[in-house]
């Protein structure tokens, strides 16, 4: 679907084989006040569909149009606080979202876990649910911290199918039926087992993302924001359906993003067929909310309808329940004194936003006495999620070669270790997109120093783009001087990432050049360490001899600099 491109076989394609997407107090309660307890959305005898319906009758028009944006207005007469709908969590808590903010309260940093690629090649249900668990229970005491809000855009289920795209670090992979695995652990890791099911009480909402068929950001002259995915009956239900179809019915997901793209001609989040089915035949209980500004484009970049107000009137009409952005905010009005929508197109949205926040505790009178509304600061950076993120590192790197048994190191046989590469003292290489704050970013660098006292290290290139061969001579001189050298070479965000896929599959720039002139000075053969989310074609190292190990690191996370000198020393075997 995405424009042509020669399916090489991949050293890496094992590996594969694994938009930006406003703010008020996000911990605030509606019903606290005496006056507020009299109405009956607050009456927490009453079932959740009855309160929300009962809070929708007393809106008047334009507070319900406030509600229409991920920065949704209070309502003040009511006691209705405001809400931000909009927080992220991928592989921990992240601030690309207004939701989240490291700045406003005590808690100024989150445990950084792999990107999700790398926990997604261990392969094991347990460790990613695990991993959602702990996420959930940084972004609960973050809340409770009056941090971060309740409704997190997570987990990116998109099919990897193209290895250039720039976003495929965040999703688990190119195989349909693993990312509707990791979909279900993350989901039900992140919601919580609480109350009664699929329209019972949550710890949390997750949100499958993005519906549907996106895989591309800018390439050429293709955009997501305007790339028509010609999907045929086939492929959508073996390839694009299966992880969102568990992602709901299994995972029972409270959320689901329609994408910027369009899907067989019509925009995702005005595919009133596709949007349909999910609640009619997947049992979604939730609400459906765009990419950001994925409203605003269907006239104005996709001329798919003849004005704003058209486009009001097809996504609400088509299911979709709020938009990210201003779009609804704007032009709702005026599409309801066009007559393109009645007030009644509104309620429904209303009723789903209303009911996944009740479902989430927001409407209580009192704080409930759970075992997550006690969370607070000291639940998050503890040194158990730091160790389940050094144990997601450990299962996820993969050995892709190691000539005659070269690794493990023996600690007593290297006295001076070095390392190359420009990200080798790069903490914010580490995480990939979507990070946060780390609690405490472990270098390769540094993690190395723990083991080997004297390590040195060169960055042979600037950067990861390598434009230069500058740092070169500088670079041969520590790596001729070492024991054991180590080659970090591939990706960070530079190259692949939001709004940025790659052009080719090889190592960017000179870095290949800088390996091969490492590989040829040193004393023994070198150990190549590859970072990154996408594919990386290192053909040339596999039957290079001075190349004696290759390892994958993805984006290893905040811990992923002290995880790789204990793989490099045996003490953990990812050939295992
Ligand atoms: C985060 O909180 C700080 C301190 O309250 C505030 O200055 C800043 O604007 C907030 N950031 C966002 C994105 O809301
Ligand atoms: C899966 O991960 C869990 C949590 O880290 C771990 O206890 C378990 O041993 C792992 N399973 C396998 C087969 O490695
Ligand atoms: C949509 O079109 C407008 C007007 O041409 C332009 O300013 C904007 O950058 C476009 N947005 C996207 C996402 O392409
Ligand atoms: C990419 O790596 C370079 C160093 O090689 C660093 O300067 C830059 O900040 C990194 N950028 C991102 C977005 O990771
Ligand atoms: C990388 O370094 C080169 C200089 O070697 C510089 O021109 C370029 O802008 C840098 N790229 C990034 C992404 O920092």
């Amino acid at each position: 679907m995405a424009p042509p491109f020669p399916l090489i076989l991949l050293l890496l394609v094992a590996v594969a084989g694994a938009g930006a997407d406003a703010a008020a107090p996000p911990n605030g309660h509606a019903c606290a006040s005496a006056e507020a307890n009299s109405y009956a959305f607050c009456d927490a005898s009453l079932p959740f569909p009855v309160r929300a319906r009962a809070l929708v009758s007393l809106l008047t028009l334009d507070e319900k149009i406030a509600q229409l944006s991920n920065t949704a207005a209070g309502v003040p007469r009511l006691g209705v606080p405001p809400y931000e709908w909009w927080s992220e969590s991928l592989h921990g808590l992240a601030d690309n979202g207004p939701g989240v903010n490291f700045s406003s309260g005590p808690v100024a940093a989150a445990t950084i876990f792999p990107q999700v690629i790398l926990s997604a090649a261990a392969f094991n249900r347990s460790l990613w649910r695990a991993v959602a668990e702990a996420v959930a229970v940084e972004a609960r005491a973050m809340h409770n911290a009056g941090q971060a809000g309740l409704t997190y855009w997570a987990p990116n289920i998109n099919v990897f199918r193209d290895p250039r795209w720039g976003r495929g670090q965040e999703t688990p992979g190119e195989d349909p039926a693993m990312i509707a695995a990791y979909s279900v652990e993350y989901v039900k890791g992140f919601q919580g087992e609480y109350g009664d099911g699929r329209e019972g009480r949550m710890m949390l909402s997750a949100c499958c993302k993005h519906y549907i068929a996106y895989d591309l950001e800018k390439w050429g002259k293709f955009a997501r924001y305007t790339f028509n995915a010609e999907v045929n009956a086939q492929d959508f239900e073996d390839t694009y359906e299966p992880p969102f179809k568990s992602c709901i019915q299994e995972g029972r997901a409270s959320c689901l993003m329609c994408s910027y793209n369009q899907v067989n001609g019509v925009p995702a989040c005005a595919h009133k067929d596709l949007l349909q089915k999910i609640r009619d035949e997947w049992g979604f209980k939730g609400y459906i909310v765009s990419d950001c500004d994925a409203v605003a484009i269907i006239h104005e970049n996709q001329t798919y309808t003849s004005s704003d107000e058209d486009s009001v009137a097809i996504v609400l009409k088509a299911g979709m329940d709020v938009n990210c952005g201003s779009f609804l905010i704007r032009h709702t009005k005026s599409a309801i004194e066009k007559g393109k929508i009645q007030e009644e197109d509104i309620n429904h949205a209303l009723y789903n936003l209303f009911s996944v926040q009740l479902r989430l505790g927001l409407f209580e009178k009192t704080s409930e006495n759970q075992w997550f509304t006690r969370l607070g600061p000291s639940n998050v950076c503890t040194k158990e999620h730091r160790e389940l993120a050094a144990e997601a590192v450990r299962q996820g790197t993969v050995l892709l070669k190691n000539d005659n048994s070269f690794l493990p190191l023996k600690r007593s046989e290297v006295s001076h270790i070095a390392i190359i590469g420009a990200a080798a003292n790069d903490a914010y290489i580490m995480g990939g997109d979507y990070t946060g704050v780390p609690c405490d970013p472990i270098t390769f660098l540094k993690g190395m120093q723990a083991f080997v006292p004297q390590t040195t290290v060169a960055g042979g290139c600037k950067n990861v783009s390598c434009d230069s061969t500058d740092g070169f001579g500088e670079a041969i001189e520590v790596a001729k001087r070492a024991d054991i050298v180590v080659v970090i070479a591939g990706l960070n965000l530079t190259q692949e990432t939001e709004d940025l896929d790659r052009v080719t599959l090889l190592l960017p720039g000179k870095q290949q050049d800088l390996v091969n002139i490492i590989a040829s000075v040193t004393k023994k053969p070198i150990v190549l360490v590859i970072t990154g989310g996408g594919p990386v074609d290192v053909s040339f190292a596999k039957q290079d001899p001075r190349i004696a190990s290759v390892l994958w690191i993805g984006y290893p996370g905040e811990v992923g600099g002290q995880v790789l000198p204990e793989i490099l020393f045996g003490e953990y075997n990812p050939g295992e």
